[in-house]
């Protein structure tokens, strides 16, 4: 049985920093274990200029540490109004990895988000041309369409077209939740690759109910049944290079998440890399977890894969069951649960 694992040091091609007290409170749980993270942009007011998103950058800098060598990679918001002007900036700014694409209203702070995909088809051609990736919040609004079932409509709506209409631009459908997904990356070219959460690998929609209603374990797109899991599974054992890992990390205070309305999100950076560990373990596929976690996202993102290495041991240690922030607990996933996996710092 392996008893101890070193590779490479991870990246986090999926991130939510938030800003100020929140945001010194959750950085170094992502900076402890991943050398670089792409960081989203979806602040209360969000980053939708390079000057804000220069800010944004300078702002986690001054949070970190100063012995830390943590690198975030910097987003921009895309919106109904964002010019190509502002576009066409990007390239001159090398931390600056991607534009996010939200669907207007599908999520925490998306209200200034794309009211109509084929409306932005201007930018996507420049974006194209810059070989600046896409990465897309995959999921339809309409409220007509079960919200199981927003995902699977994306694709078959949006995505399709949009692959084919544009076959060079490289996209990132993020934090994927069902078989459709898995299948439409599998089926889709090299530019095309997709990102992973712990949640999405450990829980599936029942976790959401069983003994009670659980916000800890709501989020978007929301878990999915069974056989999606298995899916997706079946994805990061592969060892196939265009599924990488993005923690989507997103960190509520439990106040806003045990609420009548409670927010989407899950905080997972208190222990990432060991649950995905614990994950690969369990499929029997711990050789295939450092192409995941270190190689693939690097690799479709055009950056030097990392030089430094982290040490993994099989041994046990419980999840907090809060962090605290500000007088204010932040529940964890897999609070006061084992994992089996221990980052040794
Ligand atoms: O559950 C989610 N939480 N999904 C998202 O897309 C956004 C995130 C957040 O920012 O809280
Ligand atoms: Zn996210």
């Amino acid at each position: 049985m392996t008893k101890s694992l070193t590779i490479t040091t991870p990246d986090d091609f999926h991130v939510h920093l938030r800003d100020d007290v929140l945001m010194a409170s959750v950085l170094p749980y992502t900076a402890k274990q991943f050398a670089r993270a792409l960081v989203m942009p979806n602040l209360k007011t969000p980053i939708t200029t390079v000057e804000q998103a220069i800010q944004y950058e300078s702002r986690i800098k001054k949070a970190l540490k100063s012995d830390s060598h943590f690198q975030p990679l910097m987003t921009l918001y895309l919106t109904g109004k964002t010019s190509l002007e502002e576009i066409k900036k990007i390239p001159e700014y090398k931390q600056i990895a991607g534009i996010k694409y939200y669907p207007a209203g599908a999520t925490t702070n998306s209200d200034s988000g794309v009211k109509n995909i084929d409306d932005r088809y201007d930018v996507f051609e420049i974006m194209e041309k810059l070989d600046l990736p896409l990465l897309l919040h995959g999921e339809v609004v309409d409220p007509a369409i079960d919200i199981f079932d927003r995902e699977k409509a994306f694709i078959d709506q949006h995505l399709l077209k949009l692959h084919k209409t544009f076959p060079n631009l490289r996209i990132v459908l993020e934090h994927i939740t069902t078989k459709d997904a898995a299948d439409f990356i599998l089926s889709s070219s090299k530019k095309v690759a997709a990102t992973i959460t712990p949640q999405h690998l450990l829980l599936n929609r029942n976790h959401m109910f069983i003994g009670g209603i659980n916000p800890h374990h709501y989020c978007l797109p929301i878990l999915k049944r069974e056989t999606h899991r298995q899916a997706l599974l079946n994805a990061v054992s592969s060892g196939n290079t265009k599924f990488f890992l993005g923690t989507d990390s997103a960190p509520h205070l439990k106040s806003t998440k045990e609420n009548a309305c409670g927010c989407a999100g899950i905080f997972s950076a208190a222990s990432a890399i060991e649950l995905y560990a614990a994950v690969f373990d369990e499929l029997n596929a711990l050789d295939k977890l450092e192409g995941f976690a270190s190689f693939y996202g690097a690799d479709f993102y055009g950056l030097q894969r990392n030089k430094s290495s982290i040490n993994l041991v099989r041994e046990d240690w419980v999840v907090p069951e809060k962090i605290i922030v500000g007088g204010e607990a932040i529940v964890p996933l897999y609070a006061g649960r084992k994992i089996a996996w221990r980052l040794i710092s």
